[in-house]
């Protein structure tokens, strides 16, 4: 069982409120990502559902029941953080074993689990080693174990991996998924890492300043962004702002038929990623609605190289595959329709 619910939960270090009436519910075994850049509040959350900071208003609730009141050590949830807190005089078995040791004497039965717990980690072999002999990477899964070891309800992830370079941190998100088809633990990971939220939750809600502003599957969230802002944090770049004219959108460089009916005159706007955006040489009739532009300048990426081009003194940036693109060369860009995301009002 690990449930947990959040509801209109305010949350701040003096009278005035950093987390403004978040609302979020996780069901048992699910792994929800909160994402959101430094200082959106996601830490702030964290330490409010592990115990460590007194809600100024709502309510939260681990399993059914209001933990309000409940001191942190009573709670069934444990925090692992950006920085792994571990005892430098204990080896990885004893640093693994302490909030064990710390419940009452270890059972067989809690040998074994920790064993098992440790060939989970990938820390078999090391179980002697002080945790200052340990690299970065060795000493984030001790304190993985150390908190997987004590079967909570919930797991709470806090940016446990920014700290690793790219290639121990790909290692370690796929340690993650594995503990936790194991394990079945219901966890909440914290991230400001878009691709690191996407590729690890069932659910992503994304946090800016305090509020969340679009709770959804990782699908939902990169190609059905509720605002321009939810857009611009996953890489939307190129926004349409326009109006409504009879049962059409338009603007400048791309227009549109409405899905609904809408006033006249409102103002509306659209975006489409950058590597959704198609650009070519010569004009394709075949492709239906295109403008005109002119390559400002080029950035090869690697994978992609990055093309900012100008038309009718608009922008327009796109991900191309190919890096075959000077500055002032002329160019047609198509902007496909079913790649375009009208940002319509929910009051409208
Ligand atoms: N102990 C504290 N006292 C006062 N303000 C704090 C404290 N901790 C964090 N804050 C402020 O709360 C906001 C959210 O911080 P935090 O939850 O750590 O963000 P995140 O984890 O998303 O980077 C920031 O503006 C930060 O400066
Ligand atoms: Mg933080």
């Amino acid at each position: 069982m690990g449930t947990l619910e959040l509801n209109s939960l305010s949350l701040g270090y003096g009278d005035d409120p950093i987390v403004k009436d978040l609302d979020l519910t996780i069901t048992d075994g699910e792994m929800v990502s909160l994402l959101g850049p430094s200082g959106a509040g996601k830490t702030t959350i964290l330490k409010a559902v592990a115990g460590l900071l007194p809600p100024l208003s709502g309510d939260i609730r681990i399993d059914g029941k209001s933990v309000r009141e409940q001191p942190a050590e009573h709670r069934d949830a444990v925090l692992v953080f950006q920085q792994p807190l571990l005892f430098p005089f204990m080896n990885v078995e004893q640093n693994v074993g302490f909030g064990l040791r710390m419940r009452g004497s270890i059972t067989s039965t809690e040998k074994t689990r920790i064993q098992e717990i440790l060939r989970l980690t990938q820390l078999d072999g090391l179980e002697k080693r002080k945790t200052g002999q340990l690299s970065g990477g060795q000493q984030q899964r001790v304190s993985l174990a150390r908190a997987i070891v004590l079967k909570p309800s919930l797991l709470l992830l806090d940016e446990p991996f920014s700290n690793l370079d790219a290639n121990l941190r790909q290692d370690m998100r796929d340690l993650v998924r594995q503990i936790r088809s194991e394990t079945q633990i219901t966890m909440l990971f914290v991230t400001h890492d878009q691709t690191e939220a996407l590729m690890m939750s069932d659910k992503v809600g994304l946090l800016l300043d305090g509020r969340m502003r679009q709770f959804g599957t990782p699908q939902e969230l990169f190609h059905q962004p509720a605002d321009p802002d939810v857009a611009r944090f996953f890489g939307a770049v190129n926004f349409f702002h326009g109006v409504v004219r009879g049962d059409l959108f338009l603007s400048e460089l791309y227009q549109c038929p409405l899905p609904r009916h809408l006033d006249s005159g409102t103002n509306l706007s659209a975006t489409i990623r950058p590597e959704d955006v198609v650009i070519s040489l010569n004009g394709d009739r075949g492709r239906g609605h295109q403008v005109d532009a002119t390559v400002r300048r080029t950035n090869f990426e690697g994978m992609t190289t990055r093309v900012w081009m100008s038309s009718r003194n608009h922008d327009i940036v796109a991900l191309h595959p190919e890096q075959h693109f000077l500055p002032g060369q002329k160019v047609h860009v198509h902007f496909p329709p079913d790649k375009v995301r009208l940002f319509i009002p929910d009051n409208e």
